[in-house]
């Protein structure tokens, strides 16, 4: 079984989104692969997902109600498969606090290990407008569409 951890800074916007929509395609396809998700601060430990990301997803179909916001602990590294971060900052954080070159070498950027993209970030919405979040929810189900084919393989 593979495990996957997605990173974000708050854990209430992008990787809850990613998170969600992995989960959603993982059963359609019988894969055996868990997902879980997690920010690098602790801001919003408990809380559930941002109300502008959880109308957003709703609106494409895809359900973050259950969502719990964590922050990252020293155990996923040994716990998940793959940490991926949504941005630049999320990895360079995963990486300062890896603690040996194993766990480094399964840290990267989602949209770069999804193949989707060259090392991009996944825009953050939190500091945006309703027409951000929306446009995050397209570019997580490709992401995500990219996850699967390279869990596939
Ligand atoms: P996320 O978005 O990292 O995608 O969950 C954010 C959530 C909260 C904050 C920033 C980004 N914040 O500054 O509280």
């Amino acid at each position: 079984m593979q495990r996957i951890l997605f990173v974000c800074l708050g854990n209430i916007c992008r990787s809850p989104l990613a998170e969600g929509i992995a989960r959603e395609r993982i059963a359609a396809c019988c894969l055996d692969v868990t997902v879980a998700s997690c920010g690098t601060a602790g801001w919003h430990a408990g809380e559930g997902a941002d109300p502008r990301m959880v109308a957003a997803a709703r609106a494409a179909g895809h359900d973050l109600s259950a969502h719990r916001a964590r922050q990252l602990r020293a155990c996923d590294y040994d716990d998940f498969d793959w940490l991926l971060a949504m941005d630049h900052d999320n990895l360079a954080e995963l990486r300062k606090l890896a603690s040996s070159p194993a766990q480094l070498a399964h840290t990267a950027l989602f949209l770069e290990w999804t193949g989707i993209a060259p090392p991009t970030a996944f825009p953050d919405p939190w500091y945006g407008g309703e027409a951000d979040f929306a446009a995050v929810v397209g570019l997580a189900e490709r992401g995500v569409a990219g996850l699967i084919q390279r869990l596939q393989k």
